[in-house]
C-alpha cells in the first residue's frame, strides 16, 4: 500500500463512529470531543462509515489489489495523528461495524497514534466493557489509548434533539478526551522531531 504520513505542521484528528444509526448518540458524543480537538488547534475530520460500501474482513485481502474503500479507510487513518473512536454498547461490547473497520486495517496505520475512547449505552451500566475491549485492540495496533475515556450510560437521557449534552460534568469529560488527544499527539510529534 502507498502510505501517506501525517503532515507534521498541524495535528489532524479523525472521529470514527461505530454506530450507523441516524440520530446516533455516539455520533453526538464524538462531535463534542472533536469540536474541542478543533478548538485546541487540530484539523478534525469525520471518517464516516455510512459513506463506505462495506465488505467484511475475511482474512483474504490482497495488499496489491485493495478494494478502493479499504484503501481510502487506511489512508485516512494513516494521514492522521490521532483518532477518537466512539462505539455504541452492543451486547456488552463494541459494535461489529467498528470492529470490522479496524480489522480491515493492515495494522500499521495506527502505530504511535493517540486514540481517545468513548462509549454510549442505552442501559444504566454504561459501556465500560466496550471501552476495555477497544483499549486491548489499540494495544494490538500499537496505538496509544489515552487514559481519559468516557462511558455514557442511558444516552437517551443525556442529549437534546440538537446533540447538546445536558450534563455539564459529562460534557467536560468528553471535551477532555478531545483536548488530550491533541495535546499528547502534539507531544509525540515534537518528541519525534528531536534528534
Ligand atoms: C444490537 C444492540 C445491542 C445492544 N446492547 C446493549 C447492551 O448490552 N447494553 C446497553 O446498555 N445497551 C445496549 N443497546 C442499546 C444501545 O447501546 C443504545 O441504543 C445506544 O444509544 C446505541 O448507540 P447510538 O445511539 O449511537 O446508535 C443495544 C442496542 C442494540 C441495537
Amino acid at each position: 500500500m502507498h502510505t501517506i504520513q501525517p503532515k507534521e505542521n498541524r495535528i489532524t484528528v479523525l472521529g470514527l463512529c461505530g454506530s450507523l444509526r441516524p440520530g446516533s448518540y455516539t455520533r453526538m458524543a464524538l462531535q463534542v470531543a472533536l469540536r474541542t480537538a478543533q478548538e485546541a488547534g487540530a484539523e478534525t475530520r469525520w471518517l464516516d462509515l455510512t459513506e463506505y460500501q462495506w465488505m467484511f474482513c475475511d482474512g483474504t485481502l490482497n495488499e496489491n489489489r485493495l478494494p478502493p474503500q479499504v484503501e481510502r479507510l487506511r489512508q485516512e487513518i494513516q494521514q492522521a495523528h490521532g483518532l477518537i473512536l466512539g462505539t455504541p454498547e452492543y451486547h456488552g461490547s463494541f459494535s461489529g461495524v467498528l470492529k470490522n473497520a479496524l480489522d480491515l486495517l493492515d495494522g500499521s496505520e495506527l502505530k504511535g497514534k493517540m486514540v481517545g475512547l468513548i462509549s454510549v449505552a442505552g442501559g444504566a451500566l454504561g459501556g465500560i466493557d466496550a471501552l476495555n475491549g477497544l483499549r486491548t485492540i489499540c494495544r494490538s495496533l500499537h496505538a496509544w489509548a489515552i487514559p481519559e475515556q468516557v462511558a455514557i450510560p442511558e444516552a437517551w437521557k443525556v442529549f437534546d434533539e440538537k446533540g447538546a449534552v445536558q450534563n455539564t460534568a459529562l460534557e467536560k469529560r468528553l471535551q477532555e478526551v478531545g483536548h488530550q488527544v491533541v495535546q499528547y499527539a502534539r507531544l509525540h510529534v515534537s518528541a519525534n522531531l528531536l534528534t
